[in-house]
């Protein structure tokens, strides 16, 4: 496996690539990875022929300056883990590479992003739309890997990618990968005090149960009531921020189970676990 530095220099490869009529798949990640990001590559690996990975911790994503300090930096154990996931080259490029200068631009992505962490993390949606952009651009993949665990970040990802043209890219939703107790991985679960830990698959058991709410009839805002006050009873380190039931293409709330149709029915929470913030979701 390579490590790129430099946006020339991955352009450079893709277009030899591309010359070739080599499929590219990228798997786009800040870093700090675990299972849920093998998940990706590991799919990527099986249908391309060359798999790029970027790891790149996006300042223009963080609307909050601790947690981009605070974000785990493992550059290191990430390369290795690549290279034994069969990765053919790692992007890792510095801020300065990927922003030379600042970057303005302010996608008009519509009601996607409007809601959930779109209220809660003013400029979020943006800066990942800055970031995937330039991505889709310089390493002009064939396929792009996300993970279900940030389920409204596929949705405007699809959006911001309708909007700049990329018509041919296909974007592939990847299941949740999850620890043997429930928790949902992520990178952000090292800062968890070893009592957060303990509890904070109390998440998914929550969700887990609502399905059965459902099924005894209740409609989707009792569901949501629910499942906000389950989670904050069953310890005082929790704080549910949102639980939203929505439709699953639109990310807009129902107010009944048929509304979203074929489309499907998801319930995504943010929940802070002492002051670590999670965030994970069911299908119904
Ligand atoms: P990051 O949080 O590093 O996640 C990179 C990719 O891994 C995302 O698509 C995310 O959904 C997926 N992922 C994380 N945890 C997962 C899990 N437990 N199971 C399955 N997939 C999981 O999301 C980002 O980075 C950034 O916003 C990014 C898209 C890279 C733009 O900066």
């Amino acid at each position: 496996m390579e490590i790129i530095r430099t946006v020339k220099h991955l352009n450079e490869v893709v277009d030899a690539a591309r010359a070739e009529g080599k499929t590219i798949g990228l798997v786009p990640t800040m870093g700090a990875l675990h299972a849920g990001h093998a998940s990706l590559v590991e799919r990527a690996r099986k249908e391309n022929d060359i798999v790029v990975v970027s790891v790149f911790v996006n300042p223009t994503q963080f609307n909050n300056s601790t947690d981009l300090q605070t974000y785990p930096r493992t550059e290191e154990a990430d390369c290795a883990l690549l290279e034994s996931l069969g990765a053919d080259y790692a992007f890792v490029p510095s801020v300065a590479e990927v922003y030379p200068e600042p970057d303005t631009r302010t996608f008009d992505l519509g009601p996607v992003a409007e809601v959930m962490e779109g209220a809660m993390r003013p400029g979020h949606f943006n800066g990942v739309a800055q970031i995937v952009s330039k991505l889709f651009a310089w390493a002009k993949p064939t396929r792009a890997y996300f993970g279900e665990k940030d389920f409204q970040q596929i949705a405007v990802i699809r959006k911001m990618a309708e909007l700049e043209g990329f018509d041919t890219l296909e974007i592939i939703d990847c299941p949740i990968v999850r620890e043997a107790d429930g928790l949902a991985l992520s990178s952000r679960n090292v800062r968890l005090t070893p009592e957060a830990r303990a509890i904070a698959p109390r998440i998914h058991q929550v969700l887990l149960a609502s399905r059965d709410l459902k099924a005894q009839g209740m409609q989707p805002a009792e569901v949501e009531k629910a499942v906000t006050e389950a989670i904050d009873a069953s310890d005082a380190l929790f704080r549910t921020e949102y639980y939203r039931i929505v439709d699953a293409l639109t990310m807009q709330p129902i107010a009944r189970w048929d509304e979203a149709g074929s489309r499907g029915t998801v319930g995504c929470v943010t929940v802070y676990c002492g002051d670590v913030r999670l965030i994970d979701n069911i299908r119904y």
